[in-house]
């Protein structure tokens, strides 16, 4: 009888057994993956196409960025008369506040009116002490048909829904024709100044250069930062001189910036140029620039992104053409790429740029997003947002 009963009990007691080991063997597992990253394009979506109707021709350089209210903003400049880097524009901007799954329709929330040389894009900073979104952008950046060129800032404290009037912070930088990003910019998270806002980007088209833009009251003053100068500087370039040009800054856990350019004449090689600034963005010393000659690049605008010690770079991985958009990234803080990578797109395929959300909902650790110019012709087509997820949709 007692051992019947016993029988029965362990039988009873059984599935809390089964648990038990499924739980002892369930967690490690978890934790390896979540520690295993294994990008997987999860979502996927056009958010502008050019040559459609209305006053837009093309939609290029697109940007984007995370709010501090974990929504995000889709920028791009809507090219009213042809795709070309000259010529009037528009700013355009979408807004997702569901992770991404739907999007606001397009709103123009700058329009540079009759230049003949109109605005370029541009990189947003996001201040999270205060809440807002700073969007940096050029106006006449290549003194084309007018002259000087200006930085120009707008500012939304409502989560990108309404945006100031445009703020001309050439009056404090100077007139020099300078480009921002195209991408973001960092509001510094470690020391040394902690606070800071950190926009990098690219110099005039003969006095060429990364250029990086401070402010440390929340973005009301702006200083002119580190310069990575162009060699031969304000003199004209030939092919294989040193041209450092857009450029994307990430931070470091270890409060460094690493920013990633694009070597626009294949100085040295034909991939991406690496420099690290360790004051805050006041210098890039040569001492502290690389190539990476495994991020080959076809000299075009790049995604960078630091996320929970992981850094993850996207571009056109093709030393001469701009197709075969890829997805790398790196364990070693950008020192070394994992032999994985992802083909996000073997076409056509540009600029792109990446961020991810950072607050407490679960889903901000498993995702990061992408913007990138596709196209089955031309990469000029479309602007396509992914969303990936960077445990293989676990
Ligand atoms: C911006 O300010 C600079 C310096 O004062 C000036 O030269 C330039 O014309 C201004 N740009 C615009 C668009 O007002
Ligand atoms: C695409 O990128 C991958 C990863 O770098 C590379 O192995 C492959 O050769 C590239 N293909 C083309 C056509 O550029
Ligand atoms: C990356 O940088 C962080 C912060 O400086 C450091 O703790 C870590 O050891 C570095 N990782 C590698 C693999 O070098």
């Amino acid at each position: 009888m007692s051992g019947l009963k016993k029988f029965e009990e362990i039988l009873i007691t059984l599935p809390v057994w089964v648990l038990i080991v499924f739980w002892f063997l369930g967690t490690p597992n978890l934790c390896v993956a979540y520690n295993q990253i294994n990008p997987l394009v999860y979502d996927e979506q056009l958010l502008w196409v050019s040559g459609g109707a209305g006053q837009v021709s093309a939609y290029r350089i697109p940007i984007l960025t995370f709010t501090p209210k974990g929504s995000l903003l889709a920028f791009s400049e809507a090219r009213k008369g042809s795709s070309s880097d000259y010529g009037a524009k528009f700013i355009a901007v979408r807004r997702s506040t569901d992770r991404g799954a739907t999007w606001s329709p397009t709103s123009f929330i700058v329009d540079d009116g009759i230049l003949e040389d109109g605005l370029n894009l541009g990189s947003v900073v996001v201040d999270k002490d205060t809440g807002s979104v700073l969007l940096l952008y050029s106006l006449c950046f290549h003194r084309y048909h007018c002259s000087p060129s200006s930085t120009m800032l707008v500012e939304s404290m409502d989560d990108g829904l309404s945006w100031s009037r445009p703020r001309n912070l050439s009056v404090q930088l100077g007139v020099q024709s300078f480009a921002p990003g195209p991408g973001y910019g960092i509001q510094k998270r470690y020391p040394p100044a902690v606070g800071r806002l950190v926009v990098c980007g690219h110099g005039s088209i003969d006095g060429d250069g990364v250029f990086c833009v401070l402010s440390d009251d929340h973005g009301k003053t702006w200083t002119n930062g580190a310069a990575l100068k162009s060699i031969p500087f304000n003199q004209h370039k030939l092919e294989l001189d040193f041209n450092p040009d857009e450029c994307q800054p990430v931070e470091m856990e270890d409060g460094s910036i690493i920013i990633n350019v694009r070597n626009q004449y294949n100085y040295h090689c034909r991939c991406r140029i690496v420099v690290r600034s360790t004051d805050g963005g006041r210098s890039l010393p040569l001492e502290e620039l690389t190539f990476d000659h495994t991020l080959v690049d076809p000299v075009v605008a790049a995604g960078a992104l630091q996320k929970e010690g992981i850094m993850y770079f996207t571009n056109p991985a093709n030393d001469h053409e701009r197709i075969n958009l890829t997805l790398r990234w790196s364990l070693s803080n950008g020192t070394s790429w994992e032999k994985d990578v992802v083909q996000i797109w073997p076409g056509p395929s540009g600029y792109s740029a990446l961020t991810s959300l950072t607050g407490s909902h679960p889903e901000d650790r498993k995702f990061i997003y992408l913007v990138y110019e596709k196209g089955h012709k031309s990469y000029v087509e479309t602007i396509s947002f992914a969303k990936i997820h960077l445990y293989g949709g676990i």
